[in-house]
């Protein structure tokens, strides 16, 4: 499929013709939804760990939600080593959902009902990775 016609890799497109970076974006909401979520980055660098933590999961979607080539594995790395930093599974995921509406929020208007539907599929698979791990 290509990116125009892959509603999730379209989504992101869109969003970063409106959106320099969507990093403060994510993080804000998501630590408005789940408050728990910021005391456990590092006090002292964690502005890269959070870009960075940020682009690879965007890698990781992109793949899932594409050719499948191999960097959506990264989900259930994480997800292991995410144990060793105290992440429960449920905040684990709810960052997939904190991407989606922040990208439902930027694309406003051009979020169309396939865009929803796609988006809705791929968080219900994420769920099922993360709670079948
Ligand atoms: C709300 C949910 C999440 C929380 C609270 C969280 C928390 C953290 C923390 C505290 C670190 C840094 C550890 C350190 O200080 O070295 C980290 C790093 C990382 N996280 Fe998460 N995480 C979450 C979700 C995810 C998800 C869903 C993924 C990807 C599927 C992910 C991928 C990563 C990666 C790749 C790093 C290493 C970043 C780097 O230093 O290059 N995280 N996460």
């Amino acid at each position: 499929m290509t990116a125009a016609g892959n509603p999730i890799h379209r989504s992101f497109e869109l969003a970063a013709k409106r959106c320099e970076d969507l990093t403060p974006l994510v993080y804000r909401r998501l630590f408005r939804e789940h408050p728990e979520a910021e005391s456990m980055f590092r006090s002292e660098g964690a502005d890269l760990v959070k870009g960075s933590m940020l682009a690879l999961t965007i890698d990781a979607i992109l793949d899932l939600a594409g050719d499948r080539s191999g960097h959506f594995r990264m989900i259930a790395c994480e997800l292991q080593s995410h144990e060793a930093y105290g992440t429960p599974r449920d905040l684990f995921a709810a960052f997939f959902g904190a991407i989606a509406a922040t990208l439902r929020d930027i694309l406003d208007t051009e979020w169309s009902w396939e865009t929803e539907r796609a988006w809705r599929r791929l968080l219900v698979e994420i769920e099922t990775i993360v709670t079948q791990q």
